[in-house]
């Protein structure tokens, strides 16, 4: 099944973020992060994606091992405000990301924080949601893009509206019979997604690296994050 492609022209207004946000499960700021902090993040993630090659498997590098090829493929940086990355630990406590935050649900406090990567060659995520023990737009998690997402190298994909479905409701037919939206995405872009929402991305055949920095808010009213 082809997805349709959703993208807006120009930088939407907070209201329209807000709109979007209700109806849909997700919203794009678009570059709302200015080159030169992503230039930076670039740095330190080259770091990280540096340490890993040289051998690094401490426990917040998340890998799995190709079965074709024996090769280990990251996909995740977990906790990596804890991994001596000065700008992608300011992103998690301080910084433009908790302003986008609070103008949108409100009061908010970050709690997870992690680089999503797309090694060339790495397998897409299966359909998800990342947690359904709170209110829909309560928790969102925000993700900067350092490289361009597209179709080609797996961007993100979501079915609109699902963030509002029951607790319970069946992921795997959702997506089969519901409208699958891809979403590209451009370094400096900011995707704001309920945490609610069902959503994952295809594989990366193309060879082009993808990094994004997930962070999750949220509200002081929510129920504290479990996983
Ligand atoms: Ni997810």
């Amino acid at each position: 099944m082809t997805s349709p492609v959703a993208r807006l022209s120009c930088s939407p207004t907070i209201e329209t973020l807000q709109s979007r946000l209700r109806i849909d499960g997700y919203a794009v700021a678009h570059g709302h992060i200015d080159a030169g902090l992503i230039a930076n993040l670039r740095v330190e993630t080259d770091a990280l994606l540096g340490r890993f090659a040289a051998g690094d498997r401490s426990d917040d590098f998340w890998c799995y091992e190709d079965g074709s090829t024996g090769r280990s493929m990251l996909y995740r940086v977990h906790n990596l405000e804890k991994q001596g990355a000065a700008g992608c630990a300011d992103l998690f406590r301080t910084a433009v990301l908790n302003h986008l935050a609070a103008a949108l649900i409100g009061a908010v406090r970050a709690t997870v924080c992690a680089m999503v990567v797309k090694t060339p060659g790495v397998a897409g995520v299966p359909w998800h949601r990342d947690r359904i023990d709170v209110a829909p737009g309560t928790a969102i998690n925000l993700s900067v893009f350092l490289d361009r997402a597209t179709v080609q190298n797996g961007c993100f994909e979501a079915v609109p509206g699902s963030h509002l479905l029951a607790d319970d409701a069946d992921v795997p037919r959702t997506h089969e019979l519901g409208l699958r939206v891809a979403v590209p995405a451009e370094p400096g872009d900011v995707l704001i997604h309920d945490v609610r929402l069902i959503h994952g991305s295809g594989d990366n055949p193309n060879g082009e690296l993808r990094r994004s920095i997930i962070i999750e808010f949220a509200s002081e009213t929510s129920t504290s994050q479990t996983g």
